[in-house]
């Protein structure tokens, strides 16, 4: 029974402080439910709004494609540093251990190899799976323009039901296919389509020309995609200038994990996405970061 003598009577409800009633930080998110919301902020960091997803599902219709050889060597180490991850389910299963506490985007398109047409994408994993690995997000990929567009639109559509009805955001990638213009035109058309439909979030491409019409005219939080791999110092900027007009943060595979020091492009696209480091004192962290871990190789 509980202890009911000496209770101290004093009590103080602030009735001159109006309880708040805070927006949610992320653009577009402010009607979401409170699960949806939460799998948001494991998605986002809550303090910068951005995130520095992590992405390694390229082995759904890649295999084993240079970087993601090993995952328990080559990635585990780096996920403290992100903010999310960005895989198949089973890597998540396999391979990274269930008290990581990040945010986990789990890849649920897929189909067609490297060797097919790669439209041609069925939904891949059932939401109730989602739900049991506790996942935070759904990510589909939605080929506009591309053979099996409207196919992969359905997938689409279909995820957003389910997302909703269980509370957990579908994150649509915009795949550009190879005869496409990856212009802002094209990608303001991609990303709307998909944010028209439904989807909580949006990956895709950076653009140096009017990539701020694209942020601007989606209604939902922009991540930018990486893209093949480039010299660490170009990432980091496309990473700088994508931020600085409007995306959310990145979703970043091989830029991260085929640079020559993965651990310390990974912290430096953090400084950059998360503090709004200038990409020059990036790089030289990179540099210096990279450096620190080759002294440690040879003194050890
Ligand atoms: C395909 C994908 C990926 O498999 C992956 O996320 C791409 O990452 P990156 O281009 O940064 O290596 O989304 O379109």
């Amino acid at each position: 029974m509980a202890d009911t003598d000496n209770v101290k009577e004093a009590k103080n409800f602030y009735p001159e402080v109006p309880t708040e009633n805070k927006p949610f930080f992320l653009k577009g998110s402010n009607a979401l439910g409170w699960g949806m919301q939460n799998r948001l902020s494991r998605v986002f960091n809550p303090r910068s709004g951005r995130t520095v997803m992590l992405a390694i599902d390229h082995g759904y219709f890649m295999g084993p494609t240079t970087g993601l050889e090993r995952v328990d060597i080559n990635i585990v180490p780096l996920l403290g540093d992100c903010t999310a991850l960005m895989l198949t389910r089973g890597m998540l299963r396999s391979t990274i251990s269930s008290s990581f506490g990040g945010g986990v985007v789990i890849r649920a398109s897929g189909g067609p190899s490297i060797l097919k047409e790669l439209s041609n994408e069925q939904i891949a994993v059932g939401i109730e799976d989602a739900v049991r690995m506790n996942v935070s997000a759904m990510a589909v990929q939605v080929f506009i323009g591309g053979e099996f567009e409207s196919q992969s639109i359905h997938n689409l559509t279909r995820l957003v039901d389910l997302g909703n009805k269980y509370g957990l955001p579908i994150l649509a990638v915009t795949a550009v296919g190879k005869d496409m213009n990856r212009d802002a035109k094209y990608l303001r058309l991609a990303c709307r389509i998909c944010a028209e439909l439904g989807a909580h979030i949006l990956k895709t491409y950076y653009v140096p020309e009017g990539f701020e019409t694209v942020t601007a005219s989606c209604p939902v939080p922009i991540v930018m995609a990486g893209g093949k791999k480039l010299p660490e110092l170009d990432a980091l900027k496309m990473a700088h200038d994508a931020v600085d007009q409007g995306a959310c943060g990145v979703d970043m595979g091989r830029n991260i994990f085929q640079s020559d020091s993965s651990s310390a492009m990974i912290q430096a696209v953090g400084k950059v996405v998360h503090e709004g480091m200038k990409p020059q004192q990036a790089y030289q962290l990179y540099q210096d970061l990279k450096n620190e871990q080759s002294q440690v190789v040879v003194d050890g």
